[in-house]
């Protein structure tokens, strides 16, 4: 019988979760719709709760076919057997939506169970609480199957403007010449929701906002914004080419702060002293960064949602413009949510006969230029994992090296308050960039 690369079974760990919901079954629709998953293809719920197969199956939404091979089975015990019955797989794809605690016990579980081969793991972030955390885990982890059935997820390398980054700095001659401390001021990188903490105060009361959005996310924007440019689009160079870049960040200021009625929220400490808000500088301490500040502000409970980049151009050298009033820097805005695009905001002159500057918008916006809309995050890196392409995921000693890089902030000073739905005030003396006045360039 020919095999079909196409027939996995997908294993949900902590299926009844709110990921598994809202992210990972609407993936994989999608991924059996266009083909990536084939025919024949099971998934696989499992957890402590009970369900029955057709219980399981009620809990999603929208009636893909797939949804006839989603099964449920209770525990880890015997699923090698019970895979087994239902059909032979290519590959067993675990996707471990979990808590970091449980991870290495679960890994280890999966392979006592007799996963040996054609074993993929996914897992969720944050991966671990801390450097230690994370080494420990790691260490268990590869004890148990190679770094290439690793896959630790940073769903916002996915996200298509993330994805265009590398191609806008690299693929384009315009933009690499400039693009170090001769010529940029600084960078800002701004993540803004306007929710609070919701449902889900006992995972993030543990975590808070920096080891939630900034130890992976927002070092992952860093990362690929500030890195040189890799050897080749192998998944190993790109690796060593953010390591690189990692090797050299130094957190020079963190500020913690937590919105008020916070610790009434439910499953939250009364006494709670975790950050929803924190804003932090720091410096790359290489040839290309030298002396260029770096600035994140990211939060919960805050006026606006959007996820932004800004880089901010030094003012052009000599005085031809002598007199003619202040000429506003040149900015590159990365939008990443909740639209996406990029906008080179620049000088021109107004027409008339006088030489009145003003800046002026150029754009690449993803809603006009791509009307059919984006893939999501999930499904793309779902589908890389089945192809087991690692590019876009996380290696094992970038994750520990971002956690050593970032343990100076995790308690950091005094936790200072906000009300919520109110910017708190700046604490680092950053000339941040308005975000919002770009909201309607791209919509
Ligand atoms: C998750 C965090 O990883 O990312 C959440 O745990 C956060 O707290 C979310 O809200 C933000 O993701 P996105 O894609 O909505 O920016």
């Amino acid at each position: 019988m020919p095999i079909d690369f196409s027939k996995f079974a997908i294993v949900i760990l902590g299926a009844s979760g709110d990921l598994a919901r809202r992210k990972l079954v609407p993936a994989l629709f999608k991924l059996y719709e266009t083909g990536v998953i084939g025919k024949g293809s099971i998934v696989v719920g499992t957890g402590r709760s009970e369900f029955t197969d057709s219980s399981f199956r009620e809990r999603f939404e929208g009636d893909s076919p797939l949804k006839e091979n989603f099964y449920y089975h209770r525990g880890l015990t015997g699923l090698k057997a019970y895979i087994e019955s239902k059909g032979h797989f290519e590959q067993v794809v675990f996707f471990m939506a979990l808590p970091p605690e449980v991870y290495l016990t679960t890994a280890q579980a999966i392979r006592a169970e007799g996963f040996e081969k054609n074993v993929r793991l996914i897992i969720e972030k944050p991966f671990g609480y801390d450097y230690e955390s994370a080494r420990t885990i790691n260490t268990g982890l590869l004890e148990c199957y190679p770094e290439t059935s690793l896959f630790r997820i940073d769903h916002y390398l996915a996200k298509e403007a993330v994805l265009n980054i590398l191609v806008f700095r690299f693929a384009n001659s315009l933009f690499e010449p400039v693009w170090n401390s001769k010529y940029i001021d600084s960078i800002q990188i701004n993540a803004c929701e306007t929710l609070g903490v919701e449902t889900r105060g006992d995972y993030f009361d543990k975590t808070g906002i920096i080891r939630d959005m900034v130890q992976n996310h927002l070092t992952q924007l860093l990362l690929l914004l500030t890195m040189d440019r890799p050897a080749s689009l192998e998944a190993e160079d790109i690796r060593a080419s953010k390591l690189k870049a990692l090797e050299s960040v130094e957190y020079r200021e963190c500020h913690r702060r937590q919105y008020e009625g916070y610790r009434n929220e439910p499953r939250v400490a009364p006494d709670s002293v975790t950050e929803t808000y924190a804003e932090l500088k720091l410096t790359i301490d290489n040839d290309r960064w030298n002396g260029v500040p770096v600035y994140l502000r990211v939060g919960k409970a805050l006026p606006r949602r959007g996820t932004e980049i800004g880089i901010v151009f030094k003012p052009p050298q000599g005085f031809l413009f002598d007199g003619f009033g202040t000429i506003p820097p040149n900015r590159i805005i990365f939008k990443i949510q909740p639209s996406e695009g990029i906008i080179l905001d620049v000088t021109g002159k107004e027409p008339g006969s006088d030489v009145n500057m003003t800046n002026t918008m150029l754009r690449f916006c993803f809603g006009e230029k791509y009307a059919g809309g984006l893939t999501d995050a999930y499904q793309k890196l779902i589908a890389d994992v089945l192809a087991g392409n690692q590019t876009l995921f996380v290696s094992a000693v970038e994750t520990e090296l971002s956690w050593k890089k970032i343990k100076p902030c995790l308690s950091a000073g005094k936790l200072g308050f906000y009300s919520r739905g109110n910017l708190p005030e700046g604490s680092l003396g950053a000339d941040w960039i308005d975000f919002e006045n770009y909201g309607d360039v791209c919509m």
